[in-house]
């Protein structure tokens, strides 16, 4: 059966069981603090465990993207080493909110299985829960007999803690689960060691396939458990491992959702997979990793130094890594392979298809930019190299090579041993860990459970008013590194807008009946919850209050968010509908637009952006709003959906006149309250993607005051001219011919310097008969020019040793220069030199075993490094 009939297969099933099919939610995740990639198919559907919020459907089915490469579920460093595991997978999963338990659960898995997909029951076992005595949790009996129904008691096996109670993270909805395993193995081998014995011991042919999880307990932030209101089914299966089963192979990698992939990178890299055990590795890291990068790009999220990006950047540096050591690959070629993965997987994720070009894009600058980086770390790797000591280096400084440059640890290992050199990795273990611990500090977040006041409903009238009368329904404590200790509030009826959508959240008070006021600095989204962010908690936490909403700051951010609206549609219409939304960013103070395009914008159409825009504003277009409609209606009347959003069924949309996008956030009631639009900057965020920041209402005012004052300043700087232009380019020309002239002056007294410095090298000659032609002089010239002088001594002069001072700007500089040949021959190395002679000026230095330079800031030290040089020497 080939994947894509395995995945339909699976979907109508439980579809005919009165499962809605619904689509994947995106990989990446927006607005969830507690995590950045979806790790199972039950995140997008956490709320309903939580009891936030109502499903439509209380039997639901789907095929999920997920990504497991940080937090409680990371799989990245076995990826490629062994044929089971991926970063980026699919997962099919059928769940059931409040409706049928254990019974159908198993059932209908064993049912799928074995009278749909056939499966050899032989080659299925079955573990259970056993029970675990410090949480007081008791055997999964009951889980037990259901299963017996079908297979023999000796192929339902007991699980541990780790394996059968499932748990999303460190709190939340948990429960026991039960897993299936199959034992792809030959009957040869099945007679050797039977299968029970290797389930969950690792066995590349022995492997989970699904999981089916019995929701019923809440983890506490204490560590407790609690009874969930209500038992609930989450299950997950390996859609990779599936096929693997179902096609009869021993890999996944051997399945049709690999082969392809993996057949174009031996075209492109000229290998033969299944030869070489490295290179095997590679093609399969390489083979997974293209999928997840190119998955999260599709998914809005871009390669980048920090967060999710960062995340996405390591996976891919990881593939590259890879390529070029076991490959030998050392141009860009991952790019090409986005080509056949959306050709496979198209029809599936067609925003594989819509995305590829940006996909292609973005990967090969990576590419590009992380192969520059290996050479630089290359070659910093040759100096580290040459000033280590034993034949050892340091765990510090292959960790600077890693940090600092992104240089993988483990291609730092490889070459020293290659060259012979040690590495110390306990050193670097260290120091990574050092790191991790800085990292984790700076990130820490202690959450306390909810604390219930009231049991009132929890509902949104921030669209409508910006005040209202409230009750808080439950709170609780959280202390992070960023905000310390503070509060976190749910309110009975909340006018504050929750940051989503690019919009910043709204701030604002709450003001008690009997007057007592406390500030909200910020309001989030969190599983459906809308919570207010404060430093105090009111004294009567049950009392009745009036929630009111910062409406300046309110409607500085409506304007930004109407603008971004009118902008995006500026884009579209000057430059072209293969514009698509990237990113955005609506703070009060300011707007910031990302968006794919190719080219730099040029000045007119920046300038014609801004009229389009501006054209919007004065037409006075009144807002038309529409709340709930269903998600099908809003796309037929040319809503623009983004790629990477989740949305429900019911959609609200927001229209000005001809634009019209689905969208959460607030607006103004109509584009004339804008005022005006003015970008202030326009610029490149990679490859193909350009962002546009831009401000509105009085931040343009006050923008255009600033910008006249400037003028007024300039003009008095170049004596009122009328015209400030053409003075400045006057005054830039006079600069360019003085610098001309200020050059040939330097030159010529370089020159005379120059002359008077080879009269005074001295010449020395050792025991051996090795010459040295020795000089050490204070001279007046900045460390360039003392570089050049030494160099050009250097080329007249042979057995050269020199080494220069001088005195600039305060500070001492020394440079030392020693001929290679002579370097050699009496084994000198001027980096340690310098460094050694650094101390007298107080500073340091390094370099080459030929030149090196030292700064330190004393001055007065340069007589006595001259004579330490030349006892030195002598
Ligand atoms: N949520 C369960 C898992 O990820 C099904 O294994």
């Amino acid at each position: 059966m080939k994947s894509q009939k395995i995945r339909e297969t699976f979907l109508q099933f439980f579809n005919s069981k009165n499962h809605a099919i619904v689509p994947s939610a995106p990989m990446v995740i927006k607005n969830d603090p507690t995590l950045m990639f979806t790790n199972a198919g039950m995140n997008q559907f956490k709320e309903f465990f939580l009891g936030n919020g109502t499903p439509k459907n209380n039997r639901v089915t789907d095929t999920q993207k997920c990504l497991r490469v940080s937090g409680k579920h990371n799989d990245l460093e076995e990826v490629g080493k062994d044929t089971y595991h991926h970063t980026m997978f699919e997962m099919l999963g059928n769940w059931s909110f409040g409706d049928y338990f254990k019974t159908e659960a198993i059932d209908w898995a064993w049912e799928l299985l074995t009278e749909v997909y056939k499966v050899d029951k032989s080659k299925l076992y079955v573990t259970i829960f056993e029970g675990d005595s410090s949480e007081k949790l008791e055997r999964d009996t009951e889980a037990f007999d259901l299963w017996k129904k079908h297979l023999p008691e000796n192929r339902i096996l007991n699980g541990n803690k780790k394996d059968n109670f499932w748990e999303m993270g460190d709190q939340g909805p948990c429960g026991p689960c039960s897993e299936i395993h199959v034992d792809l193995r030959s009957e040869a081998e099945k007679a050797e060691i039977p299968g029970a014995q290797l389930v969950n011991a690792d066995h590349p042919q022995v492997v989970e396939i699904w999981n089916l999880v019995f929701v019923q307990y809440n983890r506490k932030a204490d560590g407790s458990l609690e009874n969930l209101p209500a038992k609930h089914v989450d299950t997950g299966m390996g859609f990779e491992r599936l096929c693997m089963l179902l096609q009869d192979k021993k890999s996944n990698y051997d399945t049709d959702v690999f082969t392809p992939i993996i057949r174009e990178i031996e075209t492109i890299t000229n290998t033969k997979y299944g030869q070489n055990k490295d290179q095997d590795i590679a093609i399969r890291v390489i083979a997974d990793h293209v999928r997840a990068v190119a998955f999260s790009i599709a998914d809005g999220q871009l390669p980048s130094n920090t967060g999710a990006g960062y995340v996405i950047r390591r996976i891919l540096r990881r593939a590259i890594r890879y390529g070029f050591t076991f490959l030998s690959i050392k141009e860009p070629f991952i790019y090409k392979l986005v080509q056949v993965l959306s050709d496979e997987m198209g029809q599936a994720f067609p925003e594989l298809k819509k995305q590829q070009n940006l996909i292609y894009n973005v990967i090969r600058e990576e590419e590009q930019s992380f192969l520059r980086t290996l050479d630089q770390g290359l070659v910093l790797l040759d100096t580290i190299i040459a000033e280590a000591e034993d034949k050892e280096v340091s765990g510090g400084k292959a960790f600077e090579l890693y940090d600092t440059y992104g240089f993988p640890i483990d291609l730092t290992a490889l070459i020293l041993s290659e060259r012979g050199y040690a590495l110390d990795e306990q050193g670097f273990q260290t120091e990574l860990q050092k790191q991790k611990e800085r990292s984790r500090a700076a990130t820490k977040v202690e959450t306390g459970d909810w604390i219930y006041v009231s049991l009132n409903e929890e509902s949104f009238v921030g669209y409508d008013t910006l005040e209202s009368p409230t009750r808080i329904t439950r709170y609780r404590q959280v202390t992070s590194k960023k905000l310390g200790e503070h509060y976190q509030l749910v309110f009975s009826i909340t006018p504050f807008y929750p940051e989503g959508g690019g919009q910043v959240g709204d701030k604002g008070y709450l003001e008690a009946d009997n007057g007592d006021v406390i500030y909200i600095t910020d309001t989030k989204k969190e599983n459906n919850l809308i919570v207010h962010f404060t430093e105090n908690l009111p004294k009567d936490v049950e009392g009745t209050f009036k929630a009111v909403v910062d409406a300046k700051q309110r409607k500085r951010s409506a304007s930004n968010h109407s603008a971004t609206h009118l902008l995006h549609q500026a884009l579209r219409a000057i430059l072209g509908k293969h514009v698509e939304q990237k990113g955005s960013m609506v703070h009060s103070g300011y707007l910031r637009f990302d968006f794919s395009h190719f080219a730099k914008l040029t000045q007119e159409e920046i300038v014609a952006v801004e009229h389009f825009v501006n054209a919007r504003i004065q037409e006075q277009l009144a807002l038309e709003e529409q709340r709930a409609i269903p998600y099908e209606q809003a796309l037929g009347e040319g809503a623009i959906a983004l790629f990477g959003e989740k949305y429900g069924d019911a959609v609200r949309t927001i229209r000005f006149g001809k634009s019209m996008e689905l969208c959460g956030g607030t607006h103004v009631n109509n584009t004339a309250d804008i005022w005006h639009f003015k970008i202030t900057s326009e610029s490149a965020v990679a490859s193909g993607i350009r962002r546009i920041e831009a401000i509105t209402g009085d931040a343009v005012m006050h923008y255009f005051a600033e910008q006249d004052m400037q003028l007024a300043q300039i003009s008095a700087l170049l004596n009122n001219a009328q015209e400030p232009v053409k003075a400045i380019n006057n005054l830039q020309e006079e600069n360019n011919a003085l610098k001309k002239q200020m050059e040939s002056l330097l030159q010529e007294k370089s020159g005379n310097l120059k002359k008077e410095l080879l009269t005074k090298i001295e010449s020395k000659t050792d025991a051996s008969g090795i010459k040295i032609n020795f000089l050490a002089q204070e001279i007046d010239l900045d460390a360039n020019g003392m570089k050049d002088l030494a160099y050009q001594i250097g080329n007249e002069v042979e057995n050269l040793f020199v080494l220069l001072a001088s005195r600039y700007e305060g500070k001492a500089l020394l440079s030392c220069y020693i001929d290679k040949d002579l370097a050699k021959a009496k084994n000198l190395n001027a980096g340690s030199i310098v460094r050694e002679l650094g101390k007298y000026i107080q500073g340091g230095g390094g370099g080459q075993p030929f030149f090196a330079t030292a700064g330190g800031k004393n001055p007065d030290g340069i007589p006595q490094v001259l004579q330490e040089v030349e006892t030195y020497v002598s």
